[in-house]
């Protein structure tokens, strides 16, 4: 696996990124500055609406990561994965050229049409960027989006026959899944993509922009399950060594049992995420697929 340096992620991801130098310059900026507040009666109205789907038949597979994991797929900056094994296909995310996420599929041998449920975490191009080419390959599908997208995308949604189902608040996507309901920070608001399993939940973050522990946090304010695995962007390129440290800390607290993180963690971070978790660790990246046998 080939990690990624904080000047090459800068580099590659373009100006949109000039919120994560941000974080830099001002310590804070970006990260957990709003979080939506969990009513207990709903969270469980919510919980009793859903099923834990079997651990044993989900698969997830990183479509598109600036992080290299197989060689014969193309690595852009970017972030997509694909979740099999639930009651719905969901794409999660859609990376950010609809050119290199479809060759990308097609060489997972992956079709558009298996995808049921289009999930798009946050409105930056590295997430979004494919998202209308999907919805040429596969009209009509259901795409889960925090409220705040601009209506311009929306109704680009509904003119391919789709339909934008606004996630402002905590909602179930699917029999299986919930969204966290929007989170704020100062640099996008995003909802990340929650997976009820038998065995504890899955966490998929897109850039974890509201920050991967509040995300996590809201996570077991919501479903009071154990989490299984966090994977996806932590967007800890920016920080230092010991934040980092603090965070892996804490994520280890809440009772985070696995880590896959990929495209914005940044490389420093992933070498100390993977000492924290030690064999708990999954190496993520373009072509990645974790499964059951990852998740002892
Ligand atoms: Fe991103
Ligand atoms: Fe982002």
């Amino acid at each position: 696996m080939k990690f990624i340096t904080r000047r090459e992620a800068l580099r590659q991801s373009g100006l949109y990124l000039l919120g994560t130098a941000a974080c830099a310059a001002f310590p804070g900026f970006g990260i957990g500055c709003s979080q939506g507040s969990v009513d207990p009666e709903k969270a469980a109205a919510l919980m009793q609406d859903t099923r834990k789907a079997a651990v044993a038949a989900i698969r997830l597979t990183v479509v598109y990561d600036n992080v290299s994991y197989r060689q014969d797929l193309r690595t852009d900056w970017g972030f997509a994965c694909l979740v099999e094994g639930l009651d719905r296909t969901i794409l999660f995310d859609t990376g950010r050229y609809d050119d290199r996420l479809m060759a990308n599929l097609s060489r997972l041998q992956i079709a558009p049409t298996q995808i049921d449920t289009l999930f798009l975490s946050h409105n930056h191009p590295d997430h979004v960027g494919g998202a209308l080419a999907v919805l040429n390959a596969r009209p009509a599908i259901d795409v889960a989006l925090p409220a705040s997208f601009p209506s311009g995308f929306k109704n680009a949604i509904s003119k391919r026959g789709g339909t934008a189902s606004a996630c402002r608040h905590p909602r179930k996507i699917t029999n299986h899944c919930l969204s966290t309901g929007e989170m704020h920070s100062w640099v996008r608001s995003e909802h990340a993509l929650i997976i009820l399993t038998d065995q504890g939940t899955i966490v998929l973050t897109g850039c974890a922009h509201p920050g991967v522990v509040e995300i996590v946090e809201q996570t077991k304010a919501l479903t009071q399950q154990d989490v299984l695995l966090v994977a996806g962007g932590f967007h800890l390129l920016m920080d230092s060594a010991s934040s980092v440290r603090k965070k892996a800390a804490r994520l280890k607290q809440l009772g985070v049992r696995h880590v896959a993180p990929s495209h914005c963690t940044g490389s420093e971070a992933m070498e100390i995420l993977a000492e924290a978790f030690g064999d708990r660790f999954i190496q993520s990246g373009a072509g990645r697929a974790v499964t059951a046998d990852d998740l002892n």
